[in-house]
């Protein structure tokens, strides 16, 4: 078991261009914490805060952020726009390095990438193929070819999208340019997946179909995920937890337990009065900040 704990890192050691970290026994910037044990969470936010200083100006992006997320927990994170869920996920990944605070990302060994990132941006290569784009990761963590070819067969057909190998993302829908994000996410069989708004841009039935899909496929890999959206429909459906932030600058101001049991069909769920309880409760405890967050927008507040 290792164990990765980054105390105010002063490097990014996230490749960009794979939008996946690949976490090497040495990283600049990671130091080794003390001995994980499998009843530690799998990530562990102490006091969390992230200043950016752009040109002199100082924002608070987030102050001060305790969280613990359970191995194989799917933590679903809802806040107002500029709230700081973005820069909360991007601390996770490592590609942003906390002002404050400590983060500790339990391993469990092996080769695996630690995490895999998918944004609400398309972010495939266009000039790859469907088939290079998901393969592309696979490639620079030197997997054997054989299994590469396997690998990126078998998500291809798990998002249904196999037919389509040779295509390029210019030649897809949106839907399917996120099922390819997700198949590559998924290929590369990270310990933790990171979302941030995946599903935001894509029309309500395309959507809807891809929270199903998405359903299925966590259920027989069970990973540890943290997913920011703004939707509180989908978390509900989604998460086990659902982590609600203030507005800006963002804390965590609520957490609601989602127990409504695996496995999970999304209609079926909305359809439940537990369901109505949970969205009502998680908007209680947004509304305010989404008007808060509206004046600070209105008075340019930063
Ligand atoms: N690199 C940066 N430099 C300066 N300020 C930044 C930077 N990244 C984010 N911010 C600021 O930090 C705050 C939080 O931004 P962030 O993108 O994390 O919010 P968010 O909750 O993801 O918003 P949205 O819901 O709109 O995606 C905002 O005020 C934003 O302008
Ligand atoms: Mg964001």
């Amino acid at each position: 078991m290792e164990h990765r704990s980054t105390r105010l890192a002063t490097t990014a050691w996230y490749p960009a261009l794979t939008r996946t970290a690949p976490i090497s026994p040495v990283q600049p910037g990671v130091v080794p914490g003390p001995p994980a044990s499998p009843l530690d969470p799998k990530i562990r936010l102490v006091g969390v805060a992230k200043r950016f200083d752009s040109r002199g100006r100082i924002v608070e992006a987030v102050r001060e952020t305790t969280l613990e997320i359970p191995d194989g927990q799917f933590a679903c994170l809802v806040g107002p726009s500029g709230c700081g869920k973005t820069t909360l996920l991007r601390i996770v990944a490592g590609l942003e390095t906390p002002t404050a605070g400590s983060i500790d990302v339990r391993r469990s060994g092996g080769d695996r990438p630690l995490n895999s990132l998918i944004f609400q941006q398309e972010s495939l290569f266009p000039w790859k193929t469907v088939w290079d784009n998901v393969e592309f990761g696979l490639r620079v963590r030197n997997v054997p070819r054989s299994e590469r070819r396997a690998r990126t067969e078998e998500w291809l057909r798990k998002v249904g999208l196999l037919r389509f190998a040779s295509s390029y993302p210019y030649q897809l829908s949106g839907g399917m340019k996120q099922r390819v994000s997700i198949a590559r996410a998924f290929a590369l069989d990270p310990e933790i997946l990171l979302m941030d708004e995946p599903f935001a841009a894509l029309d309500q039935q395309t959507k809807l179909l891809l929270q199903e899909e998405l359903l299925q496929l966590w259920g027989d890999a069970r990973k540890t995920v943290l997913f920011v959206t703004h939707n509180i429909d989908e978390a509900v459906v989604l998460g086990d937890r659902v982590i609600v932030m203030t507005a800006h600058p963002g804390r965590i101001k609520a957490e609601v337990a989602v127990e409504l049991g695996r496995p999970r069909d999304p209609m079926e769920i909305r359809s439940d009065p537990r369901y109505l309880e949970l969205t009502q409760e998680i908007w209680h405890h947004l509304r305010d900040e989404v008007l808060l967050a509206r004046d600070q927008e209105e008075s340019g507040v930063e």
